[in-house]
């Protein structure tokens, strides 16, 4: 890309003006993040992404897919409630969120705060994205409450994280992502490095999780940074 692409531009304006809304960022329990499951294979990504964002305090606005629920039961045996309230009640205290800090919407809820852009909330994260979620943001359809609140952080100009799960991915798949870097969301797609020495699933989680929270701008020490902890070099500490 040359310093005059009009892709490239777009994406330093668009850094620049999330680097503006990070120094404004306030500490992570008064923070107010909008995270959404989709019917794509890897909903332990959400559900760990929902857990750490409570741990940390952040007040989360959580929103789901009917395909969600289907994913929910098939890999991980969970039921996720059709009532909001129900919802919010078995997640928040399955993971310990404290009094009104989980909200779940209904997916036509279009009363919603960050169904608005007068009230969008400090950021997104679908986790995991579909690619039909993904060509109907990418399409600006806005016709459910996710896709319409990803159309409020693209034109808010507030930071949407995408976790794309599909493979291979078709030309259509690859445009859509790309239209979506380039109207500035973050494209993350559920591929764990292997550089940190994974020993379980839940590592490989945790990997992808780090970079989501890593650009929601939320503290985390879920993975060893490369070059903090140097990587023992093969065979090291074997007797
Ligand atoms: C178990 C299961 C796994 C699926 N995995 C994927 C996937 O990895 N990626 C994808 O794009 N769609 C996947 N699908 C299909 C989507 O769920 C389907 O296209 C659905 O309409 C998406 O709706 P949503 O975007 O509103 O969640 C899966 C469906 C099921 C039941």
């Amino acid at each position: 890309m040359s310093a005059q692409d009009p892709a490239e531009r777009e994406l330093s304006r668009r850094a620049g003006a999330q680097d503006s809304h990070v120094s404004a960022r306030a500490p992570a329990e008064q923070r107010r993040l909008t995270v959404a499951f989709t019917g794509a294979s890897g909903l332990p990504y959400g559900l760990r992404l929902l857990e750490c964002l409570l741990a940390a305090g952040v007040r989360v606005d959580l929103l789901y897919s009917a395909a969600a629920q289907i994913v929910a039961r098939q890999e991980c045996d969970l039921t996720l409630p059709t009532q909001p309230r129900e919802a919010a009640r078995l997640l928040g205290d399955r993971y310990g969120a404290r009094e009104g800090q989980l909200l779940v919407h209904a997916r036509d809820d279009w009363l919603a705060p960050m169904a608005s852009g007068s009230n969008p909330g400090d950021g997104m994260a679908i986790c995991p994205c579909t690619m039909g979620t993904l060509g109907a943001i990418a399409g600006g359809l806005a016709d459910s409450l996710i896709e319409r609140a990803a159309d409020v952080m693209l034109k808010e100009r507030r930071p949407l994280v995408l976790v794309p799960r599909e493979t291979p991915l078709s030309a259509i798949h690859l445009e859509n992502m790309l239209t979506l870097a380039r109207a500035g969301a973050v494209i993350l797609p559920p591929a764990p490095g292997f550089y940190a020495r994974p020993r379980s699933v839940s590592d490989l989680v945790d990997f992808v999780v780090a970079r989501v929270l890593d650009h929601l701008g939320v503290p985390q020490t879920l993975v060893p940074r490369w070059g903090d902890a140097r990587a023992a070099p093969p065979g090291a500490g074997r007797t």
